[in-house]
């Protein structure tokens, strides 16, 4: 088993796109960039590149900040990709005051599990951003209790790939810690089977859920105003839209 895998090993990052298409949440996103044409556009964590060179596409001038070189790579390939400045690294690599958006898609924002880490990201975020730029990212609202669907109970999907081979996929919760109304942390395992009949390989996530009140916390101890959150990508009141808690945030001008 290996942490963070599915970003991490190259036989694994080939899945990531066929797993999540574009979607809702990728229209809200570059909606918002959009409000600001020719945006200076930090994407944390930008993984793949999916939504990095959609919005590298839409004009915008993008840094694709990501960890994982394997995730990196296969972003480097996609069209749009030129425009991009891809950096590897996390938040503490980010240049000072150089955006005017940062985002984190794709629930980023919950691999950041412990307290400290989390702090510490939203300060380098901060730091960032030029005064008057925003933050926006996504976190699975933990009264939702997302992680209630994910263990398959052994029952496996099956993918066909791009070229034309097949893999199948399922996943174990292993653990879910922590008072859940304050927001777990969740532990879980991805296992994928290249067919035929190849070995397992297994990716390990632990993920934290934070409730509304502690992001609204976390943000103005970073020293960022909080401008909304919603609870759905269609600007839905918290606990009224799809189990998402999608965060607005700015560095006062
Ligand atoms: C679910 S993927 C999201 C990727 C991309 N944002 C998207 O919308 O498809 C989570 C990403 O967070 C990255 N990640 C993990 N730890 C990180 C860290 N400490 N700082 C920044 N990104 C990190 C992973 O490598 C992975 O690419």
């Amino acid at each position: 088993m290996t942490e963070q895998a599915q970003y991490r090993d190259p036989r694994l990052v080939i899945l990531y796109d066929r797993l999540n298409r574009w979607g809702a949440d990728d229209d809200f996103f570059l909606a918002l960039a959009n409000e600001t044409p020719g945006c200076r556009l930090l994407d944390l964590g930008c993984g793949t590149g999916r939504l990095t060179t959609a919005l590298a596409r839409a004009g915008h001038q993008v840094t694709g900040l990501e960890p994982a070189r394997a995730s990196l790579e296969v972003a480097q390939r996609k069209p749009g990709a030129e425009a991009v400045c891809w950096l590897q690294g996390s938040a503490q690599d980010a240049p000072t005051a150089a955006f005017d958006l940062c985002l984190m898609t794709a629930h980023v924002a919950q691999v950041f599990v412990e307290d400290d880490a989390w702090q510490d990201v939203l300060q380098h975020i901060h730091r960032a951003l030029v005064p008057g730029g925003r933050l926006s990212f996504d976190m699975r609202d933990p009264a939702a209790r997302a992680w209630d669907t994910w263990d398959s109970a052994g029952k496996r999907e099956r993918l066909t790939l791009l070229d034309g081979s097949e893999a199948e996929t399922w996943c174990d919760v292993l653990d879910v810690a922590g008072p859940i109304v304050s927001g777990p942390v969740v532990h879980f395992a991805e296992h994928t089977r290249f067919l035929p009949g190849q070995d397992v390989l297994t990716s390990t996530s632990r993920l934290r859920f934070r409730r509304e009140d502690e992001l609204r916390a976390s943000l103005q101890a970073a020293g960022f105003a909080v401008e909304q959150v919603y609870g759905g990508w269609h600007g839905e009141p918290v606990g009224t839209g799809c189990g998402e808690l999608v965060v607005v945030a700015r560095r006062p001008g």
